[in-house]
């Protein structure tokens, strides 16, 4: 009975996300593109933008190329730094009441996926006043936000292109999934130059999660020849720059393949949805507060085992696409080479294998969230059982 509900919500997803009306951003990309963003805020005739971002970049010197731009073109602005990680709605009703105070025309978000969701619903909250729970959902605006540029500092959750945002309801002790295609940034910057300073541990992290996104969207039932190519170059260039990203922060041909790879991971799972990975990490998040990325390395490799055969074609494909396994293999050989290559992706850049604090007790909970997220919300590849998924949480308790 409930897998007959999970593939009516499946199909009900997979249609609304084919089928939204959606405006494509505009996209300057280069060393120095977010200089050439902030370029146009001026030339489009804004005279006053609020720009969003995190105490710790805010303080960085990331933003001074951006406000000198603005400031020799005659644009003023005003800077919102209270976005925390995973972001919660208190910092979105913050972040507008300045936007309105200081009467701002535009939103400039400068930061990682939590400060771009955080901008997106500033800008959507603005001309749409109301509470969380009424975005909460599909579609649920009336009218547009904010005209919004995005220059994400991260490279791993394509926020800057989906029309998602993620927001903690810390009462409901909840992370809603904001789905409105109103949101999707007008513009976007993909500046290799702005992301140089992140550190090893957040660049193999964010692109972990860009990693999941491709290869969930390339899984999805949703996928369409578009989301194939877009997640397969996301693959392609994963492949090939984040390892080198991860150990030269200053090499600027892999900062920006790696940004780009972020970006063609989230266009393509914003048409197709994800899948257990996030359905699992999510909960992973809520519960230890284990940052996105490092939440979904922890699991993705599990959870593509624990598909099984109905996947192994689709990965099959994605390990000759990065010329993994022997001539002449299996498909059921070639998905292991691109499961052990991701294993060990992850082995090379140290990521965490275990969250923080993660105990037995959190389990049931985190399984039948699990299970509602990924079999309510994603079009999976086949749905899992609850003892499938305990197996893959189980492996996080500490020994
Ligand atoms: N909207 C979407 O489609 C979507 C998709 C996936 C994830 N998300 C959300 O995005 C959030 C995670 O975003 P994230 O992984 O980018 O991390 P983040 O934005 O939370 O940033 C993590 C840390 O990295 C720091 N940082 C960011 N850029 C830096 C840089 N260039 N140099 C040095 N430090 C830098 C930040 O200050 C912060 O402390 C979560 O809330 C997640 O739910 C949204
Ligand atoms: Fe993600």
């Amino acid at each position: 009975m409930k897998t007959l509900y999970y593939k009516f919500m499946a199909f009900v997803v997979t249609w609304l996300l084919r089928l939204l009306p959606r405006n494509a951003p505009m996209v300057y990309k280069g060393a120095g593109s977010s200089l050439v963003l902030a370029e146009q805020v001026s030339l489009l005739g804004f005279n006053k933008v609020l720009i969003v971002t995190d105490e710790f970049l805010g303080g960085s010197g990331i933003l001074d190329g951006i406000k000198a731009k603005l400031t020799e073109t005659g644009v003023e602005f005003a800077v919102f730094d209270g976005v925390l990680p995973d972001p919660a709605f208190d910092q979105v009703q913050n972040g507008e009441a300045v936007l309105r105070t200081e009467k701002c025309e535009a939103v400039i978000a400068v930061g990682g996926g939590s400060v771009l969701d955080a901008a997106k619903m500033i800008a959507l909250l603005h001309l749409n006043p109301g509470t969380l729970d009424d975005f909460d959902g599909i579609q649920k605006a009336k009218r547009p936000g904010l005209p919004l540029f995005a220059v994400p500092t991260t490279a791993g959750t394509g926020s800057e292109i989906t029309l998602a945002a993620v927001i903690t309801d810390p009462a409901a002790h909840r992370k809603v999934p904001v789905v409105d295609s109103k949101m999707i940034p007008g513009y976007v910057a993909l500046d290799p130059e702005i992301m140089k300073g992140m550190p090893p541990g957040i660049t193999a992290a964010t692109g972990m999660d860009a990693l999941t996104h491709a290869v969930e969207s390339y899984l999805s039932r949703a996928s369409t020849e578009s989301t194939e190519v877009q997640a397969r170059a996301a693959v392609r260039l994963i492949f090939k720059y984040l390892v080198r990203a991860f150990k030269d922060g200053n090499d600027m041909e892999a900062r920006d393949g790696m940004a780009m790879a972020s970006f063609y991971a989230g266009a393509a799972f914003g048409r197709t949805s994800v899948g257990y990975v996030h359905g699992i990490a999510h909960q992973l998040g809520r519960v230890c507060g284990t940052p996105h990325g490092n939440a979904n390395a922890m699991v993705l490799p599990e959870v593509l085992s624990a598909y099984g055969e109905c996947v192994h074609p689709r990965l099959a494909d994605l390990a000759r696409l990065v010329e993994l396994g022997e001539p002449g293999a299996t498909d059921r050989q070639l998905a292991g080479a691109f499961i052990d290559a991701i294993v060990e992706m992850r082995r090379e850049m140290e990521l965490p294998l275990q969250p923080k604090d993660l105990k037995a007790h959190d389990v049931p909970g985190i399984i039948d969230e699990a299970l509602k997220e990924a079999g309510g919300l994603y079009p999976v590849p086949r749905y899992m059982s609850a003892d499938e998924v305990r197996h893959i949480v189980n492996r996080l308790l500490p020994a």
